[in-house]
């Protein structure tokens, strides 16, 4: 049985009067909340095979997320991303998103998923405010797909997008991370199923994130290289549009679908940044690719009632956001070496 969240109106106005603003003047009103690090997929490039994940008291409870976001909408916060792991396998994920749905100041909800679980979810997630969703798959072949993902069924994603288009989200977008020699021959197929299914689709080069058993050197895939190839059979023009994230955008002629690239490496897209990512620990990272955080989690443990000195971390927080990543494809170490699964993507 799940508690309501703790009333925190008498500490937080109505209204942001103090905003997010780091030493860079980049305003932060975008968070990325990872709710579990489990997931029911080990992608390669993401998990190590034998995942060790979380005890419980060691990860928000879902009521402790739902006041971290409430405190991030009153500082300014209009986007909220949920991640993982696999948001999605976390039991009552849905209640979260029906009480933040509800927030006002929230203009957009938005989920990246593995989409194993939306078939029977993605109803639901709409009706509870979730505008837009992102939905990771790396090959349209079930057998490779089985091989990047270890445990992933791609007949049970290929069913979650559809019955996400049936639910009828604002925009639907599928994240392929392409790897030279395991998937790079796909981007053009990729691309096409997603014309086909009327839905847009980013390319995201991999970032050297927790320490996995490939060379990330020599599985990089230039967003530069993949745009050529796309460009092979399709007219792409660049587009101004901004989802509020780091990808840049194409139009595909005479279809609906864009095109987006997310390179780390090749373009660097720290000068706008403008979020900030809370792990399922509840530690705030000013930066995925650097280790400045502040834990939230004492914050919120100490101080059940009153949300100021939660408030006054995340403020200051701001004066340690970094300039930039700092990813280098070369260096033996990985840069970072949580894994995306633990910061949310
Ligand atoms: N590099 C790039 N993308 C990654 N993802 C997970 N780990 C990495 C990585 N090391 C992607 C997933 C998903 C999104 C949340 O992040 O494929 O699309
Ligand atoms: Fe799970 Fe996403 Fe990581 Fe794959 S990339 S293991 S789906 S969290």
């Amino acid at each position: 049985m799940i508690n309501k969240v703790p009333s925190t109106k008498q500490n937080i106005p109505a209204k942001a009067s103090q905003t997010l603003i780091d030493q860079f003047g980049r305003t932060v009103d975008y968070i990325r909340l990872s709710i579990t690090d489990r997931c029911d997929f080990r992608c390669v490039y993401c998990m190590a095979e034998e995942m060790t994940f979380l005890p419980r008291n060691e990860v928000l409870s879902l009521e402790e997320c739902a006041r971290l976001v409430k405190v991030f909408v009153s500082l300014g916060v209009s986007k909220v991303r949920i991640t993982g792991g696999e948001p999605l396998v976390r039991k009552n994920a849905l209640w979260l998103f029906e009480t933040i749905g509800k927030l006002d100041g929230l203009n957009e909800l938005v989920l990246t998923t593995n989409g194993s679980q939306l078939e029977k979810q993605a109803q639901d997630l709409k009706n509870a405010g979730v505008k837009r969703i992102n939905i990771s798959v790396d090959s349209l072949n079930p057998e490779r797909f089985k091989k990047i993902t270890r445990t992933g069924e791609l007949d049970k994603v290929l069913r979650g997008i559809q019955a996400a288009k049936l639910a009828g989200f604002e925009n639907i977008k599928l994240n392929t991370v392409l790897m030279r020699g395991v998937n790079d021959d796909e981007a053009l197929s990729l691309l096409d199923f997603a014309i086909a299914q009327k839905i847009d689709i980013s390319f995201i080069e991999e970032m050297p994130l927790g320490d996995v058993d490939h060379s990330r050197e020599s599985s990089f895939c230039s967003n530069t290289d993949t745009l050529k190839m796309l460009q092979s059979k399709h007219t792409l023009t660049a587009s101004a549009e901004t989802t509020g994230g780091p990808a840049r955008y194409w139009r595909v002629a005479n279809t609906e679908t864009r095109v987006g690239f997310i390179s780390p490496h090749s373009h660097n897209f720290c000068e706008s940044c403008n979020r900030v990512r809370i792990t399922c620990k509840g530690e705030l990272y000013l930066c995925l690719g650097q280790e400045d955080k502040v834990d939230l989690m004492p914050l919120l443990r100490d101080h059940p009632e009153n949300d100021q000195p939660l408030i006054d971390a995340i403020l200051s927080s701001m004066a340690i956001k970094p300039k930039g990543h700092d990813f280098d494809l070369k260096r033996a170490e990985p840069a970072v070496i949580r894994f995306m699964s633990h910061t949310g993507g």
